[in-house]
């Protein structure tokens, strides 16, 4: 599904010059393969995903989805790319802090060009399997973090994506939540026969997936030390 060839990402200093982070000769994810990504924190977890979704571009090298070359398109061709077939869950949630849960959720399809009670009715099952059916109508200010986390995944779920991305989508629960939360992501990952790339720092969870992959390989710089 996902294939990434010669890539490499660096970012420009503020004063010039560029620190290069990212050198991946091959890289490839299957259909329907749930992947975990792990490595010490900066060695570029959250970048490759933020590369495999359009929302940067490499500096050389491609990446392609079912064959298409995303890295080529217009920033708004990446942008309906990623609403079609992507669903994220950001590091950080990126939740809409004016609006309620549900409403969230609902915007998750609104921007893949969705709506109607059928996308309501949707939305508000998904609330219900991350269990927070009590929480729909709070804003995420109202909401704890594991909850807001758990809003972000039921955002992320909405248009049943062919790809999930995932950033440590765990990180915020307590065990008993956390695998139960991971239980329902696999199950949604298995009846829509998508792909899942799942950054995750707990062995455990890594281990309920049918690969791993460590990032460590790819890192040119790591956490500010170079290799
Ligand atoms: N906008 C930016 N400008 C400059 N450097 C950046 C920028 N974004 C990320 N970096 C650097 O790129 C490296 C990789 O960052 P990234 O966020 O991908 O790491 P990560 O593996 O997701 O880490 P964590 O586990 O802490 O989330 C880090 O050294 C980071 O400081
Ligand atoms: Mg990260």
């Amino acid at each position: 599904m996902i294939q990434i060839q010669a890539l490499e990402k660096g970012y420009r200093k503020k004063g010039g010059g560029f620190v290069p982070i990212l050198r991946i000769p091959e890289l490839g994810f299957g259909e329907a393969e749930s992947v975990s990504l792990v490595g010490p924190s900066g060695c570029g977890k959250t970048t490759l995903l933020h590369l495999v979704s359009g929302i940067l571009l490499p500096d050389r090298g491609r990446i392609c989805f079912r064959g298409r070359e995303v890295s080529n398109l217009s920033e708004g061709a990446r942008d309906r790319f990623r609403a079609q077939h992507i669903g994220y869950v950001h590091q950080t949630f990126n939740l809409l802090p004016a609006f309620s849960a549900l409403e969230n959720v609902v915007l998750g399809a609104f921007f893949a060009g969705r709506s109607g009670k059928e996308t309501r009715d949707r939305a508000r099952a998904l609330l219900v399997r991350v269990g927070l059916e009590d929480r729909m109508e709070n804003r995420p200010g109202e909401l704890s973090v594991g909850q807001q986390q758990r809003v972000a995944l039921a955002r992320a779920m909405i248009n049943a994506p062919d790809l999930i991305l995932a950033d440590e989508p765990l990180g915020s629960q307590d065990p008993e939540t956390s695998e139960a939360v991971l239980k329902l992501l696999l199950e949604l990952v298995r009846e829509s026969r998508a792909t899942l790339l799942m950054v995750t720092h707990d062995p455990k969870t890594a281990g309920c997936l049918d690969r791993q992959v460590d990032m460590r390989p790819f890192a040119v710089t790591c956490g500010g030390r170079a290799r």
